[in-house]
């Protein structure tokens, strides 16, 4: 297969690959594309992979995060600004829609645009037109928008903080990125490719994690996402370098297994579960906890110690 601008993005899980496949395809035309996903699960990376796979590869890829920016500002940034249209507004300044002309605007955030601001957007998403503040004049610019959030935004809708009109434009084709916690066949590749990429950039010996490592890394739901597993595997590669780690190295917030934190009512996750595997699961962590104590791991499962043994020969736990 020819190589593409998708290569860099690593995972093979089925969820990720149907994001990629559709991405692929809408790359190569000007559609507006929504990025949606979690904090950290690669939203701004997809972007680029999808300006450099298109027809507009050679031209400008400008980010612009609309939270970053004050309310006043995200206007004379986006559209830019004629000499004296505003008090302070000294120069002219052409806007980043107009920077990226040719190119792609990467509008990060979307959903902190201001609502008086998305009503211009939705304009020249429509009509390819682009008015400076202060100017008469709206003049055609050919500019890909792509945009990207971790908010809820048909929420945002219904709270009346997001235009409708805007998210229907926006979301012709929408690209959900998964969560980390989803890709269950992926963590492990980018823990592995991580951790070389990083220790040939710093230099030393990569840490190896051991069995006990791997599954404490596992039952670990990454709120961070894959941010938050390159910046463990550096942490890793510098504190721990060439060290066998096992799971009581890990790092405390990675020892505490989701299921005791939960005190609320357990909710079934949206796209199920394996009840048989939860239940090998939270043997095997009842077992850890006490040492193989059969007895007190019993006790935290509300057991008896023979129910625990007949459902350890069931699930072949030794
Ligand atoms: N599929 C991937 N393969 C390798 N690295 C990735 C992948 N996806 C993301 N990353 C890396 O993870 C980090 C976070 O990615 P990125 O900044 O694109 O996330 P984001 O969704 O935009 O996050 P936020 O919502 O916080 O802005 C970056 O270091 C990026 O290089
Ligand atoms: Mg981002």
């Amino acid at each position: 297969m020819k190589p593409t601008a998708f290569d860099s993005l690593l995972g093979h899980s089925a969820a990720f690959a149907t994001v990629i496949r559709a991405a692929q395809i809408v790359a190569l035309t000007d559609a507006t594309v929504l990025i949606l996903g979690e904090s950290g699960t690669g939203k701004e990376r997809l972007a680029h992979a999808l300006h450099q796979h298109s027809r507009r590869a050679e031209q400008a890829f400008i980010p612009i995060n609309c939270a970053a920016l004050p309310e006043q500002l995200v206007e004379s940034a986006l559209f830019g600004h004629k000499r004296g249209a505003f008090t302070g507004a000294t120069t002219h300044q052409t806007g980043r829609i107009q920077a990226a002309a040719g190119g792609t605007l990467f509008l990060d955030e979307i959903g902190e645009l201001p609502l008086t601001v998305q009503a211009k957007l939705l304009r020249f998403l429509e009509s390819g037109e682009c008015q400076p503040i202060g100017s008469v004049q709206a003049e055609k610019v050919n500019t890909r928008i792509i945009a990207a959030t971790n908010r809820d935004l048909y929420q945002m809708v219904q709270a009346k903080q997001f235009r409708a009109d805007l998210y229907y434009r926006l979301n012709i084709v929408p690209l959900t990125l998964p969560a980390l916690r989803e890709r269950e066949q992926d963590w492990e590749l980018l823990l592995q490719q991580f951790t070389r990429e990083l220790a040939a950039q710093h230099q030393c010996p990569p840490p190896i994690y051991d069995r006990s490592a791997l599954k404490q890394l596992k039952r670990y739901t990454w709120p961070g996402n894959i941010r938050e597993l390159r910046n463990f595997c550096e942490r890793m590669v510098i504190l721990d370098s060439g060290q066998h780690i096992a799971a009581e190295q890990l790092p405390a917030e990675m020892l505490a297994t989701p299921m005791a934190e939960l005190n609320t009512e357990f909710v079934l996750p949206e796209q199920g579960l394996s009840l048989p595997e939860l239940e090998k699961d939270l043997i095997l962590q009842a077992l850890q906890k006490t040492n193989g104590n059969r007895t007190q791991a019993a006790r935290l499962l509300g057991l008896s110690r023979d129910t625990l043994l007949y459902r350890m020969k069931k699930h072949t736990i030794e």
